[in-house]
């Protein structure tokens, strides 16, 4: 596949300000971010092809056990994604309809995802994302956590929303109050139409 290619953040640094500050997001994303996207880079150069497409780079540098490649280009993935998995305005129990009547049935109602959800990113411990994911075999909906770069894709699974847990993702707003910035993203940043539509794709997928 091409190299791995840093995307512009879709909105303003100070775009989700107060939930998330500038400072957060321009050390997070052209700092973190991009060290990602450099290593996944130098890694992928010494290798001769793992894949077409970023998810199935991710899957391959996990099978290879090339620990080195999976860390950085599944960050890349993670961060690629939490970037549209929030924006100005967002978060709350306002969700597209298909998604809500199908976190209900696997889940439970909004408040009951909601606890899981936040409880998934508290007791990660140290460094890593809990997520909201779909099996790629049972197409059940179900709330995840992984430990560092880890993420859904290598365990058969399709992440629909993510959040980053790691400390360079909230430090400089919130210090170590980890439970304030997960109601935060949870309430006030989730973009739910990104997550519909990563949904309605994996619905497709699944039916073809
Ligand atoms: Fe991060």
């Amino acid at each position: 596949m091409p190299s791995l290619d840093l995307p512009d953040l879709p909105y303003s640094y100070d775009a989700l300000d107060p939930y998330m500050s500038a400072e957060t997001l321009e050390y997070h994303h052209d700092k973190h971010h991009m060290a990602y996207v450099v290593n996944g880079n130098k890694a992928l150069e010494e290798l001769e092809h793992m894949g077409d497409t970023l998810d199935e780079v991710v899957v391959n540098a996990f099978k290879a056990q090339n620990h080195g490649l999976y860390n950085n280009a599944a960050q890349h993935w993670n961060h690629k994604h939490f970037w549209n998995w929030m924006k100005a305005g967002g978060g709350g129990n306002k969700l597209p309809g298909a998604l809500e009547a199908k976190i209900k049935e696997d889940i439970g109602d909004f408040a009951t995802f909601r606890g899981q959800f936040i409880e998934a990113g508290l007791t990660q411990f140290g460094s890593g994302w809990c997520w909201l994911a779909m099996d790629n075999e049972t197409g059940k909906l179900e709330i995840m956590k992984t430990a560092n770069a880890d993420n859904p894709l290598r365990h058969g699974k399709t992440a629909l929303l993510g959040c980053d847990v790691w400390e360079h993702s909230y430090y400089i707003d919130y210090r170590n109050a980890r439970p304030k910035y997960l109601e935060a993203f949870v309430d006030n940043l989730v973009n739910w139409d990104y997550v519909a539509e990563l949904y309605d794709h994996a619905q497709l997928k699944a039916a073809a």
